[in-house]
């Protein structure tokens, strides 16, 4: 999958894109990120990529024309892109989103300024997307949400077994999970799980999935 992220900022992207799970993705061929920088696209010599709102606002808010023109040089001539705009007023994303998004070739995602963006920049996307009821200060953050969900559920970045069982999957959290000390301060691991009862340790893990579900999350327990 390729995702290129248009931004004003591509340099607090770099650090995040060479690291861990993103960074083996990107060597395994699995993935490949473009970073493509606004400011190339804007306008005369101060390469202006904002401007005042009409009617009267407050700030600066990003032109269409200079947004079209990014988009237009980053659209793939061989594979269908998606185009997302990341905006508090989007769908709000969550895991099936994220599924959904990783079964795509190319991925355009476009970071929002606070201020806001022209409204008949929503005509040149296919998708907005928001990662929760707040206000951020650019969709930057917003946009890193999206690449690190999407990169770890591609074929063969983790093991499938992981993203199989892990919180959201299937509308459950996870169950606890322990590791040494057996014995900390008296707080003890389940002896089940050091029955070597894979079985009874199964049926264990399902039972209390279930239970904190329940417990921290009953609207996820409607959905299945
Ligand atoms: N830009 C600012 N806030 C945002 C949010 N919550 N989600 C997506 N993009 C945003």
């Amino acid at each position: 999958m390729k995702i290129s992220i248009i931004t004003l900022f591509p340099e607090v992207f770099k650090p995040l894109v060479k690291t861990s799970i993103l960074e083996k993705a990107q060597s395994a061929g699995k993935l490949k990120v473009e970073l493509v920088d606004l400011r190339k696209f804007g306008i005369g010599r101060h390469k202006q990529v904002d401007d005042r709102v009409y009617g009267g606002g407050i700030g600066m808010i990003l032109r269409i024309d200079v947004l079209d023109a990014a988009i237009k040089k980053v659209k793939s001539r061989l594979r269908r892109s998606k185009v997302i705009l990341l905006t508090p007023q989007g769908e709000t994303l969550n895991q099936k989103k994220v599924k959904e998004l990783s079964k795509e070739k190319h991925l355009i995602l476009i970071c929002g300024k606070y201020e806001g963006v022209d409204e008949r920049v929503r005509k040149l996307v296919d998708e907005e997307l928001s990662i929760g009821d707040y206000v951020l200060s650019g969709g930057e953050v917003p946009a890193m949400v999206v690449l690190d969900s999407v990169s770890r559920l591609l074929p063969g970045v983790l093991k499938e077994e992981a993203t199989q069982l892990e919180s959201f999957s299937q509308n459950l959290l996870e169950p606890p999970q322990y590791t040494r000390p057996e014995d900390y301060k008296g707080m003890k691991v389940p002896k089940v799980l050091l029955s070597g009862n894979h079985g009874e340790i199964e049926k264990w893990r399902g039972e209390e999935a279930v239970n904190k579900t329940k417990e921290r999350r009953p609207d996820l327990l409607k959905k299945r």
